[in-house]
């Protein structure tokens, strides 16, 4: 395996007017797409993307290939794609950057994902923060329609499509995939149950492939190079270039296209030119917010790919870093963390809706001076008691970090603890 800084998805990120639709097709923009509509089966095309082993690249990292295989091929029901753009889980800005910098490689993916999938209609959800990527994608759709790439009959090929944009209204669980179609549905977004799983009954109860922004952004590539040459990128388990997100204390952070498998240490020691003033790094959350922490010496022994992470109990997610330095209080960044999980319950499931409260003044207790010893197995009986019991993976997302830190850091929940007793007590 060779390690590179690979230009797949960002290549275009630095041309001039990089969003314009005239300097994406002078680069071979949407040539894939009329190729694959004349001259390819929809059921090729899912070959095809099983076969480079694309797995999603919203969080939780199921082959993409085999979701679009789960839509029944016999159905009377209109089929839909819908495009995950809320990008909500926090350390995590890499669609934005597709969303504003190459709006019309996302869509050629929608072009060609709804080919594969049978859809006409593709939904692409975006949360309303990101005004400069709404508009971009905007007028990239009004272009492709005006260019006779989207709409009927498409370049007399026989393939129809509709496309639109839909904003959100800025809440995380929005970007939980059943969550996001009770939003289009205008609908209270609650999580659904599953199954049914929407590849079978998803928005307005029709069949419905829901997608990552960045996922759908690889698919054209997939369809011009060929599978091999994606399965051959990186990782031979979970192949590709993935935008990654590095936040904290880091003195450049930012985000970074690499191939899977690149050793983590030496992407904080590199490209984000190490921990910020020369400090020493304390920890990483790998995988957005809603991951297990990781320790230095995890760290550097690390690669990034889900086999490696996962090895260390730990998960990829979203691919957002965040890097905290030595003179992090463990208690209070987990404090934080809770905090936003309990502001984004959306309250439906009780273990959630009460216990991520509950977790938030236990913790607050520890910053207040307050902790005791028996509140850390509390928390890990509260941990125990919500995870696998809600409707969505909020709540569990939500346990990774606590459940991690509590156990990685006792220590410092403990020297809380002893800086209450009061001294000198004869
Ligand atoms: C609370 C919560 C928030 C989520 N937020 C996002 C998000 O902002 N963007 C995203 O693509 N997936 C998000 N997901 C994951 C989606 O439910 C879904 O797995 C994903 O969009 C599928 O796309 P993929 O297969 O391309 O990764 C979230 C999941 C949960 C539980
Ligand atoms: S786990 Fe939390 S966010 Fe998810 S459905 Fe239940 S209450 Fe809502």
């Amino acid at each position: 395996m060779t390690l590179k800084h690979s230009k797949v998805l960002s290549a275009r990120f630095d041309k001039e007017n990089s969003q314009a639709l005239a300097g994406y097709r002078e680069d071979g923009g949407y040539e894939t797409f009329l190729s694959v509509i004349k001259q390819k089966q929809p059921d090729e095309v899912i070959d095809i993307v099983k076969r480079s082993g694309l797995h999603g690249r919203g969080g939780a990292g199921f082959s993409t290939g085999t979701k679009w295989s789960f839509v029944p091929k016999q159905t009377d029901k209109p089929i839909y794609l819908c495009v995950n753009g809320d990008e909500s889980e926090p350390g995590t800005f890499k669609d934005r950057q597709v969303l504003e910098f190459d709006p019309h490689q996302l869509l050629e993916g929608v072009g060609i994902t709804c080919f594969a999938v049978r859809a006409k209609v593709c939904y692409v959800y975006l949360r309303v923060e990101f005004a400069k990527g709404i508009r971009a994608v905007q007028h990239a759709i009004d272009e492709a329609y005006a260019a006779g790439l989207f709409g009927q009959d498409i370049d007399g090929s026989g393939f129809s499509l509709d496309v639109h944009l839909h904003t959100g209204a800025g809440a995380y669980i929005c970007g939980e995939e059943t969550s996001l179609l009770n939003s289009i549905e205008g609908a209270r977004p609650y999580p659904r149950n599953k199954p049914p799983f929407p590849a079978v009954e998803g928005l307005w109860g029709c069949p419905t492939v829901i997608n990552n922004v960045e996922t759908i952004a690889n698919v054209p590539h997939i369809l011009k190079h060929g599978a091999e040459w994606h399965a051959g990128l990186g990782h031979p388990e979970d192949p590709g270039s993935r935008l990654w997100c590095v936040s904290g204390h880091v003195a450049k952070p930012g985000w970074f296209e690499l191939e899977t498998g690149y050793p983590l240490q030496e992407l904080i020691d590199g490209p984000c030119g190490g921990i910020r003033g020369g400090k020493q790094l304390k920890a990483i959350i790998p995988g957005g917010s809603s991951s297990k922490v990781l320790l230095p010496d995890e760290v550097r022994k690390v690669t990034m790919d889900t086999p490696g992470i996962r090895a260390l109990g730990s998960s990829l997610g979203s691919a957002g870093i965040i890097v905290l330095d030595e003179d992090t209080d463990m208690v209070d960044a987990c404090l934080n963390l809770m905090k936003f999980y309990a502001h984004e319950s959306c309250g439906q499931c009780t273990p959630c809706r009460e216990g991520t409260p509950w977790i938030v003044k236990i913790l607050q207790r520890f910053m207040d001076g307050e902790g005791k010893a028996s509140d850390l197995d509390l928390l890990l009986d509260l941990a125990e008691n919500i995870e696998g019991r809600t409707v969505c993976a909020l709540a569990d997302g939500a346990m990774w970090p606590l459940t991690s830190i509590v156990i990685k850091f006792r220590h410092e929940f403990e020297a809380k603890i002893a800086a209450n007793q009061p001294v000198g007590v004869a």
